[in-house]
C-alpha cells in the first residue's frame, strides 16, 4: 500500500504538474506512476495499481477533493436517508481509467511480477463520506450507525465495491486488497453488527476469482472478527508482533508487519527489525512481508531497496 508515492522523486515530479485526482483518472498517468516501484526495485514481487479508495465515491454522487497538502475533503456529506438515496450505483464507465491503467501496466510488467488491485472497504469508505474527510473521533460516523440510514449506505457502498473489484480482476488484477484502514476505531461489537455483515458480502461474492488482503490499522482487538469476515490473507499493521496476530487468525496467510517508521532508522535497526518480523513468521509458508502501512514521505529511496534485498537475502535461504 503507498508503494507510490512522495518519497520517490519521479513521483513528486509527475505530482508538480497533475492533482492526485487526475493522475488516478487519466489511464496513462495512473499506469506511469504505478510502474515508478516496480522500475525502481525490481526485486519486488507484486506491484499494485496506483488509485485511491475514495475514487469510487465521485461516480456516486459523493464530491470527494483532495486539497492542497490537506487531506481528503467531501462537499456533501451524507447525513440523511435522503442522501443515500440519492446515491447513484457505480457504472461502467466512470472508472474505465482504472481499469485501462491495469490492462497498461500488465503489458509492461508481462508476467515479471503479480499486479494488486485494491478497493476500500464499506466502513473506511462510509467514514469519509459521513464525516466530510478525515476523523479523530468518527462521531457522526457513530451516531448515524446506529440508525437504518446506515443498513443503507454500507449496503450500496458494497454494491459498488464488488463491482469495482470484479471489473479490476476483469482487467488482469491476479490479486486484490481490501483496506478497511480506519475501522480499529470500532469496539468488537460495533464490528459485528454493523461492519462485518457488508465486507463478509464482498468476500463472499468474489470468493472463486483471485486472493484477497483484508487489511486494517490498530486492529489487533479485531482480528478474529475480521478473519470471520473473509480474506485469503489478513494484513496486519505493526502494533502486534507477527506471531501473536497469526496465532489468531487460524489457517490464513498473513500480510506484513514492520513498522513503516522503521525505514527511517539506520540500517542496522531496519534490518534488525525486519529479521525479528522473519523470524516471528519462522518460514512457515503463506507469510507475504510487507510493511504495516504505508511508504512514509520522508523515506530514504536507498532503505526501501536494502530491505527489499535483505529479506530476499534471507527468505532465499530456506
Ligand atoms: O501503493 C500504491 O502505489 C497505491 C496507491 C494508493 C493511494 N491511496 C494513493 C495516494 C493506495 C493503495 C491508497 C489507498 C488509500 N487511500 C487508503 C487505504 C490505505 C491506507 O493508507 O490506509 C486510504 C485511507 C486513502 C485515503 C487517502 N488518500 C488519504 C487519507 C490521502 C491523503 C493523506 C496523505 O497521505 O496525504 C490520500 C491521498 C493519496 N492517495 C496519496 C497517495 C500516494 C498522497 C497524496 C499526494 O500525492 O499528494
Amino acid at each position: 500500500m503507498r508503494q507510490a508515492g512522495r518519497y520517490q522523486k519521479e513521483y513528486r515530479e509527475i505530482r508538480r504538474n497533475h492533482a492526485i485526482l487526475d493522475i488516478c483518472l487519466t489511464a496513462e498517468l495512473a499506469a506511469e506512476v504505478s510502474m515508478l516501484p516496480p522500475r525502481q526495485f525490481p526485486d519486488l514481487d507484486a506491484a499494485i495499481i496506483f488509485s485511491d479508495i475514495l475514487l469510487i465515491l465521485r461516480p456516486l454522487g459523493v464530491q470527494i477533493g483532495f486539497g492542497q497538502g490537506e487531506g481528503p475533503s467531501i462537499a456533501n456529506p451524507i447525513q440523511t436517508q435522503a442522501d443515500v438515496d440519492a446515491l447513484r450505483p457505480l457504472d461502467g464507465e466512470s472508472l474505465q481509467p482504472v481499469y485501462d491503467a491495469i490492462r497498461i501496466v500488465k503489458r509492461e510488467l508481462a508476467g515479471r511480477m503479480p499486479l494488486i488491485g485494491f478497493a476500500g472497504a464499506p466502513f473506511t469508505l462510509a467514514s469519509y463520506a459521513v464525516e466530510g474527510g478525515s476523523s479523530r473521533n468518527y462521531l457522526k460516523a457513530k451516531a448515524l450507525m446506529i440508525t437504518p440510514v446506515w443498513v443503507a449506505l454500507m449496503n450500496k457502498l458494497a454494491d459498488a465495491v464488488i463491482f469495482h473489484l470484479r471489473r479490476q480482476v476483469e482487467a488482469g488484477a491476479e490479486m486484490l486488497q481490501l483496506f478497511d484502514s480506519w475501522v480499529g476505531t470500532l469496539g468488537s461489537d460495533d464490528y459485528r453488527e454493523y461492519v462485518l455483515p457488508y465486507s463478509k458480502r464482498i468476500f463472499d461474492a468474489l470468493r472463486g476469482s483471485v486472493p484477497i488482503i483484508h487489511f486494517a490499522t490498530e486492529s489487533a482487538h479485531l482480528l478474529e472478527l475480521m478473519t470471520e469476515a473473509g480474506g485469503d490473507v489478513i494484513g496486519v499493521d505493526w502494533r502486534l508482533p507477527l506471531d501473536a496476530a497469526w496465532s489468531r487468525i487460524g489457517k490464513r496467510a498473513i500480510q506484513g508487519n514492520l513498522d513503516p517508521a522503521t525505514l527511517l532508522a539506520p540500517r542496522e535497526h531496519l534490518l534488525r527489525r525486519a529479521d525479528e518480523v522473519l523470524r516471528r513468521a519462522a518460514g512457515r509458508p503463506g507469510h507475504i512481508f510487507n510493511l504495516g502501512h504505508g511508504v512514509l514521505p520522508p523515506t530514504p529511496v536507498e532503505n526501501v531497496a536494502a530491505l527489499i534485498e535483505h529479506v530476499h537475502a534471507r527468505t532465499a535461504q530456506r
